[in-house]
């Protein structure tokens, strides 16, 4: 497996996987509408094949994770996109790593507590608000559950 970043090189096809597997290049992030076609990455690749894409965007010291998704679920691929991003966001000198997941999201919040982040904020109804911008969202997501409310974790990077 290798993990590259995304440059003007790779740029098309990886726009191409997030219309695929998304419908949409648009996430909607604290009601703020990110295009996801301009933030910057890394995707995992086997071969041709891309098992795996992590974005983010850094300002304030920050490094934002805007997505993380796997294609291979449970072989480590996701493990190794959130430690390429931590480790860029040391290197850059941010003082967290931080994401936003839905409540209904059970296995990334188990994901991302086992990988020492922690639980902020919780932004009451975010979804419910979002859905107005983007009538498309799901009312319901994993396990039956209704997707109302956005959880913000964050990692302290100790910079
Ligand atoms: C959350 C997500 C990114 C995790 O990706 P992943 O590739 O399955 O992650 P990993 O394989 O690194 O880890 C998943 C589990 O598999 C286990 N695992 C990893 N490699 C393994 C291996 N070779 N053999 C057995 N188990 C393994 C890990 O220990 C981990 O379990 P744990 O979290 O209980 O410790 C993935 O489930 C996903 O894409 N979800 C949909 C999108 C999403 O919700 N994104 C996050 C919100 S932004």
């Amino acid at each position: 497996m290798d993990y590259l970043a995304v440059t003007n090189q790779n740029r098309q096809a990886i726009n191409a996987y997030i219309k695929n597997h998304w419908f949409s290049t648009e996430m909607i992030i604290r009601g703020e509408i990110v295009d996801m076609t301009t933030v910057e990455g890394v995707v995992g690749m086997d071969g041709d094949e891309i098992v795996g894409l992590i974005t983010y965007r850094i300002y304030a010291k920050v490094c934002e994770i805007t997505s993380l998704d796997s294609l291979r679920e449970g072989q480590g691929v996701g493990t190794a996109l959130l430690e390429q991003v931590t480790a860029i966001a040391k290197a850059k000198d941010c003082q967290k790593v931080s994401l936003i997941t839905t409540n209904d999201n059970i296995n990334a919040i188990r994901f991302f507590q086992k990988r020492g982040f922690n639980l902020v904020k919780v932004h009451l109804d975010a979804v419910t608000r979002s859905r107005i911008l983007k009538p498309k969202i799901p009312l319901i997501g994993q396990n039956g559950i209704p997707i109302r409310h956005e959880l913000e974790f964050e990692l302290l990077l100790g910079n």
